[in-house]
């Protein structure tokens, strides 16, 4: 690391008229010896106005993040429309098992002859020759279905008669009889703990529902629906919702998990990707079209991270999320070119759409925008209001690409988009992207051409070993502060194992305040990913891990976690000293307008306590009200274990202390002084 005190040229780009973040990377400068660790805080200088809304959070339905996740949803694959496509051993009665009690025979045929909706293909065709105790089908969810006893469930489906009796030959009489049907829960021992009956009647598609109580609760139940009559039924949207969502939302989310999102308090929320967004082919981008309007209608595909998304949580799912949580919305639409891994290429996979479909494509872009924004008798506003939102959801941010290589094909067809976006609505912000890496061609490519085309702010991705966020303090010091403003939009702390220990924690935390300590220009941050599914976990690390019953939060959450619930609008120029060379130790100092807080943040990377002086002198008052939070291990490789209580939760004092105190600050920790 170069100390900035010996590179004053360094600065000479920089606009603010004070420096904090200089006085920060002093931290860890070895030109500075001193005896004692001194931090400073110069309460006489401006203050400098910060991002109120930095820390948020970025979510991408990998790792089973949507269904068999955040999406309350508990019956897998309630469309028939896996395929072989996403897995090779997936098809459209994946995860579903045919049912034939008590001298029962049937058979299950698909269906695409007349479907619910265009967008839903495939259905499926219950064939009972006899119907015994019953003939249907059985699904266990993702990996299990958990069930509370007493709680409401949702069961419904969609279904029409094809034929009763014999397919052909049968008796009119016969025809004219109506299908009965039952709708079961059953615990593991398959005793039946809930129970509903329905009867079907016609040749037109129609939904049926009705709502199941448990009389027991089970981790493992299995949904069964069962004809109980010879006869051919079509079946389609196969579904078991949890009444109780979060914010009570009808199509909702899974309440813990969601609400372990919510605690988090993010400013704001980045969707639906990721990868996910330019999508591994030309045409396989994420629509945000298909996945808004009622979820029969939309058009479930193969995800990028290569499984089924139903898109049941679409759109409009995150935009009430984001407004349950008061997160400012960031949609994602691709920039009209694909992943440049796509097409089984790695790096030579980007195609940009044909430019004859880039106005269609850029059409799709500014009816998102009106769908989001525009008066409920708009076109697309209508459809929000259709689906209970007439008010419009204020976006302002709208995320054109996610990671590309910045070539040609991307660039021409980016500003295509930007230029439409531009002119048609001159309010809505575009957060352009300068490619995978904090550094290199595409970042360097990324940069020019974010200059070029005058943009208000970018995104910058980085996943980084622990201790890249050490030497790279004082990377934001340096930025122009004339150029565009900075989202992180994906970074997080990588251990050669990819474990989330409370070494990639901290180190974290010391970006965290790098940050905060340039928040004039860094907007945004959200560490990446957000969720991940035990058993389905495709990339590690992630913020918060998740089974079918259980939510385990990392050590990582804590971190971010307490950035975003101490959070600033100021921040103050400090100053340290008397750090030895290479001592692993940053910090930031920020005002909170609201509760006129000056809050003190001081990462301790090292495997020991360092001892440090906060001077306050001069500050107007002599004494300040403390409440000092502590977050901390000794062992920097300590993980959370499923199950476990965490090994390291936040500890809370507070007392009053003078305008010069001691403290001492523990091996791995993150220490917030809030001063009052
Ligand atoms: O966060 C996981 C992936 O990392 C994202 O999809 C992508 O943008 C990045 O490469």
């Amino acid at each position: 690391m170069t100390c900035p005190l010996v590179r004053p040229h360094l600065f000479s780009r920089i606009r603010s008229l004070f420096r904090p973040a200089l006085a920060a990377a002093l931290l860890a400068c070895s030109q500075i010896a001193a005896a004692a660790v001194e931090l400073k805080v110069d309460f006489k200088a401006e203050k400098k106005a910060i991002s109120p809304d930095l820390v948020g959070i970025f979510y991408e339905d990998l790792n089973y993040a949507a269904d068999g996740g955040l999406y309350a949803e508990l019956i897998q694959n309630r469309s028939f429309e896996y395929s072989a496509t996403e897995q090779a051993s997936w098809g459209p009665f994946s995860f579903w098992d045919l049912v034939e009690s008590e001298g029962g025979k049937g058979r299950l045929g698909l269906g695409n002859a007349r479907p619910v909706h265009v967008n839903n293909p495939h259905y499926l065709l219950l064939n009972v020759e006899a119907a015994g105790a019953g003939v249907g089908i059985a699904n266990e969810g993702f990996d299990q279905i958990p069930l509370e006893a007493g709680k409401a469930y949702e069961a419904s489906f969609w279904a029409y008669q094809a034929y009763m009796g014999r397919k052909w030959g049968g008796s009119p009489e016969e025809e004219e009889q109506p299908m009965p049907m039952r709708a079961r829960l059953e615990n593991e021992a398959g005793e039946v703990i809930a129970e509903a009956e329905f009867l079907i009647a016609g040749r037109e598609w129609t939904q049926h529902s009705a709502t199941l109580v448990p009389s027991e609760s089970t981790d493992k139940a299995r949904f069964v629906l069962l004809a109980q009559k010879a006869g051919g039924i079509a079946i389609d949207m196969v579904s078991l919702f949890p009444h109780d969502t979060f914010a009570g939302r009808e199509n909702g989310l899974r309440k813990d998990l969601a609400q372990s999102i919510a605690d988090l308090e993010p400013k704001f929320m980045r969707f639906p990707g990721g990868c996910l967004v330019h999508g591994q082919g030309i045409h396989q981008y994420y629509d945000w079209k298909d996945s808004v309007g009622p979820v029969e209608q939309r058009k479930a595909f193969r995800n990028s991270w290569g499984y089924h998304q139903t898109l049941g949580l679409g759109y409009f799912e995150y935009f009430q999320f984001c407004e349950d949580m008061g997160a400012i919305p960031i949609p994602v639409v691709s920039a009209g070119v694909c992943c440049q891994h796509a097409g089984d290429s790695p790096h030579r996979g980007q195609e940009g759409l044909p430019l004859s479909e880039m106005p269609d494509y850029i059409e799709d872009v500014l009816d998102l925008i009106e769908w989001a924004n525009g008066p409920a008798d708009s076109e697309w506003g209508a459809v929000r209001a259709a689906a209970g939102h007439p008010e419009p959801f204020g976006l302002k941010y709208l995320g054109v690409g996610n990671e590309d290589a910045i070539t040609s094909i991307f660039k021409v067809r980016f500003k295509m988009i930007r230029d439409a976006i531009a002119k048609r609505h001159p309010e809505i912000v575009v957060v352009g992207t300068v490619g995978p890496f904090a550094s290199g061609e595409d970042y360097d490519n990324g940069w020019e051409f974010t200059r070029e085309l005058d943009l208000d702010i970018i995104d910058e991705h980085y996943y980084v070993e622990p201790n890249w966020f050490w030497e790279n303090q004082e990377r934001y010091d340096a930025y122009d502060r004339e150029s565009a403003e900075v989202y992180i939009g994906e970074y997080a702390a990588h251990e050669p194992d990819r474990a989330n220990t409370m070494r990639s924690a901290i180190a974290e935390a010391a970006g965290l305040v790098s940050f905060e300590r340039n928040a004039d220009i860094v907007r945004f941050a959200s560490y990446a990913p957000l969720l991940s599914r035990r058993g389905h976990t495709q990339w590690r690390p992630d913020l918060i891990y998740f089974d079918a019953t259980e939510v385990y939060p990392s050590l990582n959450y804590e971190v971010q976690r307490l950035f975003s619930v101490n959070a600033g609008d100021f921040a103050l120029p400090f100053r340290v000293s008397g750090l030895a060379e290479g001592k692993k130790l940053a910090a930031s100092v920020v005002h909170d307008s609201e509760s006129a807080d000056t809050i003190v943040k001081v990462v301790n990377g090292e495997s020991e306590a360092i001892s440090a002086t906060i001077d306050l002198s001069s500050a107007a008052q002599r004494q300040f009200r403390m409440r000092a939070i502590i977050f901390a291990h000794e062992v920097a490789s300590a993980v959370n274990r499923d199950g476990d209580a965490p090994v390291a939760v936040p500890e809370e004092e507070s007392g009053s202390v003078g305008s010069r105190f001691e403290r001492s600050f523990p091996a791995n920790s993150l220490t917030i002084l809030r001063l009052r």
